[in-house]
């Protein structure tokens, strides 16, 4: 049987952050419980701080504290740890990597194998790629691949500039854009929905789906990142990338095959019908807010690093079109935002109404909910008989969700993308034409966003805990429609 041994050695940029700590040691520390990294791995974690390996190995331990009881565990794993201080900028400091990456590779048998993670700011990702290739520290026998954290880029011009930079030294196969929302479990079960299904295959189109609803709500506000997002906003943190990566998997043509290339070229597809709005179609399909006092909770503009009169959104719903042959026709509403109601991440596809022939009275739509987060699984809102006497109709659901056990064997988002890096595997990824078209249509919302001069008092325009301003239940309800997820 082949092994599921991984043997590579990962450099961490960004080996102190935040990131690194909360998400990437745990999900090494699960690839290392599950057998896919043992004894030929090495981590080399970089940053300025000048940290020792032990104190770097006690960093390493807390990370993963509550994954496991086995102290020796924990220990023998924490042990492949190497800790190297590092000023991106200083050639020097590249040709001590060298060295401690070669004396590494020979000691555990790495076989020239790399993965070079940037987890820090993009601002740094060109230098860091250029040295790399300039001080020789990609390999010749082995293999050089990048994990690139977002935000890829602010707009499409300085996506593109940094891609650029990227692709001087790693070609697009070697690139991995993470994109966590593709590490999910219901995320990735979208294609199975419909393309291993009959029933499902033959009703995914515009005879029979009214409309399509995706909702991200979080409960929580921005946290210790408000100086990130005051850069970035709604827009830019959840849709550009997650949202688009779903509509672009519930819109695209069936792929010729299950595989990175086949999937990758419909989604492209599916991108470029995606309708990119002119200032006044903004207006007309696009609502943002921020969010205000409630009893227990403080405004977005009395966070910790944000302006008193900032205008940054902290809620979108807007209202596409993908113009392909099965979608031409289907609105797909989004919506995302900080401090609502519940954390629920969830798509809701509503079926036409049946015509009132056989039934007098006006039939609910069926619904097909997937829901992504926090209970994974699907269910379907039908029409039924009520039981008993007479002939009623009543709305019944039925469903399928993940047991907990199912659940626990469910990797989280980061340990899956590792493992499929590990492994040369790009599906899971956003590649950069998905991103080009993404970031062109969402350039054009926040032109028109910045074309508009809004007054300071635009916002707040939502009270925490709610569902967002009323102005996005208007958006449904000028077609008819109403948002199925109440919250
Ligand atoms: C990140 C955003 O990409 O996704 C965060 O930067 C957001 O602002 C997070 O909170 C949500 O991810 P999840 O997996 O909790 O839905």
């Amino acid at each position: 049987m082949k092994s599921i041994e991984q043997k590579a050695l990962f450099i961490m940029f960004g080996g102190t952050g935040d990131l690194a700590q909360r998400k990437l040691y745990p999900a090494l520390f699960n690839l290392y419980k599950r057998g896919y990294l043992k004894e030929n791995f090495a981590v080399i974690g970089t940053a300025r701080r000048p940290w020792t390996d032990d104190y770097y190995h006690e960093i390493i331990e807390n990370a993963i504290d509550g994954l496991t009881d086995d102290t020796a565990q924990a220990k023998a794993f924490a042990s492949h740890f190497y800790y190297q201080s590092h000023n991106v900028n200083d050639t020097s400091h590249y040709q001590t990597l060298k060295d401690l990456a070669e004396k590494l590779d020979a000691k555990y048998a790495l076989e020239g194998n790399r993965i070079y993670y940037l987890a820090m700011s993009p601002r740094f990702f060109g230098t860091i790629c250029d040295h790399l290739k300039s001080q020789g520290i990609l390999t010749d026998h082995g293999y050089n691949r990048v994990i690139v954290e977002k935000p890829f880029g602010h707009d499409y011009a300085s996506a593109k500039a940094l891609n650029d930079e990227i692709a001087q030294t790693f070609p697009e196969h070697d690139v991995f854009r993470i994109d966590h929302y593709l590490g999910k479990e219901m995320v990735q079960n979208i294609l199975s929905v419909r393309f291993a299904n009959s029933m499902f295959n033959a009703m995914w189109n515009n005879r029979y789906i009214s409309n399509i609803q995706i909702t991200l709500s979080e409960a929580l506000g921005v946290e210790e990142r408000a100086g990130y997002y005051e850069t970035a906003g709604a827009l830019r943190d959840m849709v550009q990338n997650h949202i688009l990566q779903i509509v672009t998997l519930l819109t695209m043509n069936a792929p010729v095959s299950y595989s990175a290339e086949d999937i990758a070229r419909e989604k492209i597809n599916a991108l470029k019908s995606l309708k990119v709005y002119s200032p006044k179609e903004v207006k007309e399909n696009f609502v943002r807010g921020q969010y205000g006092a409630s009893k227990d909770q403080i405004a977005y503009r009395d966070e910790d690093q944000v302006a008193k009169d900032s205008l940054t959104e902290t809620f979108v719903a807007g209202k596409l079109e993908v113009n392909n042959m099965d979608f031409a026709g289907v609105p797909i509403y989004i919506r995302t935002g900080k401090r609502m109601k519940t954390k629920a991440t969830r798509i809701d596809v509503v079926f036409k109404q049946m015509p009132t022939v056989v039934f007098d009275d006006k039939l609910k739509h069926d619904v097909l909910t997937i829901n992504i987060d926090p209970n994974p699984g699907i269910s379907m809102q039908l029409n039924m008989k009520k039981p008993g006497q007479g002939f009623e109709i009543e709305t019944a659901n039925i469903g399928y969700q993940l047991t907990d056990e199912q659940k626990a064997g469910v990797p989280e988002a980061y340990e899956r993308l590792i493992l499929n890096a590990l492994r040369g595997e790009t599906l899971n990824f956003a590649r950069w034409d998905e991103l080009s078209y993404s970031w062109k249509f969402l350039d054009a919302i926040r032109e028109a966003w910045d074309a508009e001069n809004l007054s300071d008092d635009a916002f707040p325009n939502y009270v925490c805990g709610t569902m967002g301003p009323k102005a996005a239940d208007k958006l449904l309800a000028k077609d008819g429609n109403h948002w199925e997820y109440e919250g």
